[in-house]
């Protein structure tokens, strides 16, 4: 990949995978070094991210937080996890900042696995109390996203980006 827009437009929600071909946890953890990296409000790092490979007790509570068949072709996936107790709070408004944290540290792990060749689609539709009863999530730690991972299915292609012009979403002050 030579540069961030071939990245970017290289990046798609993929809900097809193979999952005969397994992803290795040293990937993994490479994917996650990009993760880990992320910048977040006053350094706090107010994440976890929860790693689920073959344990089958984990996936199926994966899967059944989030009823989607596509869902199993994943062979991987990690639950972005928000540490409630670290996120930094506006103080104006007392707005926690740990969904912002945690997203792009989320987009990171997207964009990195996209680079690793992997695919991936953010999952936020989930229930959370299923997940959180069946992965055993103690208080204090909110699952944001849960983000399957893995090759993409043979013959899967980058689907046509669909988005906003220019002129509706960018204001100038010139
Ligand atoms: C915060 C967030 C939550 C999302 N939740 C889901 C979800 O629960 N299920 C799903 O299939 N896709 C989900 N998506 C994927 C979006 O539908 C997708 O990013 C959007 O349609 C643009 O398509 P693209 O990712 O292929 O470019 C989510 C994306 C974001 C950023």
């Amino acid at each position: 990949m030579d540069s961030f827009r071939s990245l970017v437009l290289e990046r798609y929600s993929c809900r097809n995978y193979d999952s005969a071909r397994p992803v290795t946890p040293q990937l993994i953890s490479d994917v996650l070094e990009d993760a880990r990296l992320a910048p977040s409000a006053c350094n706090r790092q107010p994440w976890e991210f929860w790693v689920i490979l073959n344990d089958s007790k984990a996936r199926e509570a994966v899967l059944a937080s989030y009823g989607r068949e596509w869902l199993a072709t994943a062979p991987a996936f990690i639950i972005c996890m928000g540490r409630e107790e670290e996120g930094w709070v506006r103080p104006f408004d007392s707005h926690s900042h740990i969904d912002v944290d945690l997203s792009i540290a989320a987009e990171h792990i997207c964009l990195s696995a996209t680079e690793h060749g992997l695919g991936t689609c953010w999952v936020c539709n989930f229930d959370p109390d299923v997940l959180r009863r069946g992965l055993e999530i103690p208080a204090g730690l909110r699952p944001v996203a849960i983000i399957p991972i893995g090759y993409p299915a043979e013959g899967s292609k980058v689907p046509e980006k669909k988005r906003k012009a220019p002129e509706e979403i960018i204001r100038w002050f010139l």
